[in-house]
């Protein structure tokens, strides 16, 4: 059965089956809609504003995907009847501008009595929040979590029928459903969510109450979504999970991480790899080989150091010192000696001196990134360092970030420089956002190079020389 067009009548019961579940509700939903529209005399409109990762980025286009299937039109936030806000928590500050936000919507939903409110995603995981929004946030339709985007046509319907606030959050999962609508961004590149959650428990992070624990994909699964997307003119994909490295460890049959690039790497007309997060505990050598063989897998590998002082790795439970992350290093350049690594840093993670934010200095000038994700420790309630003792002063913390952020573009513009005049493939991705003249693609090492060029090259791979480096990209020219 083709799933993206299940025989689905609303004269028949309502199917058990998720996936057919699922298409029941986007009929109904779409009835509902088809109304609304009628009696207002025009289409009604959307707009998913995303949040945070590549993770929630992905699920907005499920989101998308759902919406357009019942009979919604993508317009602006400002104009849109239906404003979805798929947020993250990770840090305090991405929760404070989604309250900010709302509190914007709330004199534009008087106006509109079409208008509805959605709010999904990591943050809806807290239940403070929930209860927050319950409280002084009356004005939000529908409130659902991370494990349950599935089900939006479902949350929808009931809207339209009970006409108060749905509010719909799982604690945990273990479901994945499969082959529902989605609309990419992109129509030559993809993200593929390969696993869902997170079992690591790093004591500054939210991620694993809020994702759930850790959920493979079936293999086949997998594979059989990428082969549509290629025969749909996608020609690299996005392999996505908190933890990509430890893949498949819970399958009903165990499969690693780097077995799946392998197959995945098969599939014809595929151009290029990309996957993260990947813990470098979990790091193998078996992915380090796959990497140095394949011609697919991009040459850039995003491996999260989070500090450089042993001392704070302990306390963060990353479960590695500083000497097993630049052993790690030395190994993967060694097999594949021209990749880009990238990184995310905390500083001011609770207890951290002078000397221990000084070792992390050391690990930035040790390995030399291409690019690093700095961030100001947040303390996250519920986390084991939230109650940690000595959370560091704001200034301290703020004086360390600068220091690092300096430490860190000075290496990558040095980084970035040593490519000048080297001819590379870039993927097309889109006409630059400053000169129309011009189009920006992503080489392997996920840089990005400006060249003159048109539209009809976005979704192309194309050799350019990079004539010049810009710092953290550069300027380029179509080489012969
Ligand atoms: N404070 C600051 N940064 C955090 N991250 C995760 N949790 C926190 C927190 N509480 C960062 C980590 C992670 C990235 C996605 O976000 O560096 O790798
Ligand atoms: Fe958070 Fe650590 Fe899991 Fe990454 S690996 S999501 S930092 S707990």
């Amino acid at each position: 059965m083709n799933m993206m067009n299940p025989d689905i009548s609303l004269s028949k019961e309502i199917p058990e089956d998720d996936t057919r579940r699922q298409y029941y509700y986007i009929e109904k939903a779409k009835e509902y809609v088809r109304k609304e529209s009628e009696e207002i005399g025009r289409p009604l409109t959307f707009c998913v504003t995303t949040f945070g990762c590549q993770m929630n980025a992905r699920d907005s286009e499920k989101l998308r995907g759902i919406l357009e299937k019942i009979g919604y039109q993508e317009a602006p936030e400002e104009t849109a009847d239906f404003v979805i806000y798929n947020t993250c928590t990770v840090r305090e500050n991405a929760n404070t501008r989604v309250y900010g936000r709302l509190g914007q919507l709330k004199p534009r939903k008087k106006e509109n009595p079409h208008m509805r409110i959605g709010l999904c995603g990591c943050m809806m995981q807290e239940p403070e929040v929930v209860e927050k929004l319950k409280k002084s946030y009356r004005f939000v339709d529908i409130i659902f979590g991370t494990h349950n985007i599935f089900k939006f046509a479902e949350l929808i319907t009931e809207r339209y029928e009970t006409g108060k606030m749905v509010v719909d959050i799982w604690k945990d999962t273990d479901k994945i459903v499969e082959d529902l609508p989605n609309d990419r961004k992109y129509f030559f590149k993809s993200g593929v969510n390969i696993m869902f959650g997170c079992n690591n428990f790093c004591s500054y992070c939210i991620v694993p109450y809020v994702r759930g624990r850790e959920r493979s994909r079936d293999p086949q699964a997998i594979i059989s979504e990428i082969r549509k997307l290629v025969a749909d003119g996608v020609v690299e994909v996005m392999l996505l999970g908190q933890n990509v490295n430890s893949y498949g460890k819970n399958l009903e049959h165990p499969m690693t991480f780097a077995k799946l690039l392998q197959e995945i790497e098969k599939i014809e007309g595929l151009e290029r790899i990309r996957f993260m997060t990947s813990h470098p505990k979990d790091l193998s050598d078996e992915l380090i080989e796959v990497m140095g063989q394949s011609k697919k897998i991009c040459k850039h590998l995003h491996l999260p150091v989070q500090s450089g002082s042993t001392r704070i790795l302990q306390k963060m439970n990353r479960r590695y010192t500083k000497e097993q992350y630049l052993e790690l290093v030395a190994k993967i350049r060694k097999a594949v000696p021209d990749i880009s690594l990238t990184t995310d840093i905390i500083v001011g993670f609770p207890g951290e001196t002078e000397e221990d934010f000084q070792e992390t200095l050391d690990i930035v000038r040790k390995v030399r990134y291409d690019s690093a994700f700095t961030f100001i420790y947040s303390r996250r309630t519920g986390t084991p360092a939230a109650a940690m003792p000595d959370q560091i002063p704001e200034n301290v913390v703020k004086d360390r970030f600068d220091r690092l952020l300096k430490e860190v573009q000075t290496i990558a513009s040095e980084v970035c420089a040593v490519h000048e005049g080297t001819v590379q493939t870039a993927l097309i991705e889109g006409v630059s956002e400053h000169d129309s003249s011009m189009v920006t693609g992503r080489l392997s090492n996920n840089l990005l190079v400006h060249l003159k060029g048109s539209k009809e090259l976005i979704g192309q791979l194309i050799p350019v020389q990079l004539t010049e480096c810009k710092g953290f990209y550069y300027l380029g020219e179509m080489a012969e």
